[in-house]
């Protein structure tokens, strides 16, 4: 397989992550509400997961893939994005973070990736599209990473009063 094929499987597989991770932001942000700052930093997220999945489906139509195959790409990479099965707990907004946190370090790693691939073909729109996907994605990890102790205690704190109050 040319290098070419291969870069553009790879992007296929970028596609397929970034629109997968869409629905999980979406509910993420909805289970976030009773913390407006938290809740706006994922709508930020969800605006910038839409624009990397315009950049790579971009990348992808340049590079002559048809866009219509790009379902192609679903089955690959569905297992590797699915959410930590943790559904229904009460501490949601805990397991989100640790999820999202894995998802967007998978991100990096993909976009760190693809980013040396489009150096070794000399695709210089390609690496610049990567650089800046994977600036949001290390912004958004670290922002995460961040919140981590934060929403823990702020569980911590919500079980202890319930328990006080039972
Ligand atoms: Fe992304
Ligand atoms: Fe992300």
């Amino acid at each position: 397989m040319s290098h070419q094929a291969t870069v553009i499987g790879w992007l296929k597989d970028a596609y397929a992550l970034e629109t997968s991770l869409i629905p999980a932001l979406k509910k993420h942000a909805h289970d976030l509400e009773q913390l407006p700052a938290a809740h706006s930093r994922i709508e930020q997220h969800i605006a910038e997961t839409e624009r990397h999945a315009d950049l790579v489906k971009a990348c992808l139509e340049r590079l002559g893939d048809d866009p219509s195959l790009l379902k192609a790409g679903m089955a690959n990479l569905s297992g590797m994005a699915k959410e930590v099965p943790m559904a229904l707990a009460a501490d949601t907004i805990v397991k989100n973070a640790l999820s999202d946190y894995a998802s967007e370090q998978f991100e990096i790693a993909c976009y760190t990736s693809l980013l040396a691939s489009a150096q070794i073909i000399g695709d210089q729109q390609l690496a610049s599209a990567c650089q800046e996907i994977l600036a949001d994605e290390q912004a958004m990890a670290q922002w995460l990473a961040e919140q981590i102790p934060m929403l823990t205690q702020h569980y911590l704190e919500q079980e202890h009063a319930r328990s006080l109050g039972a």
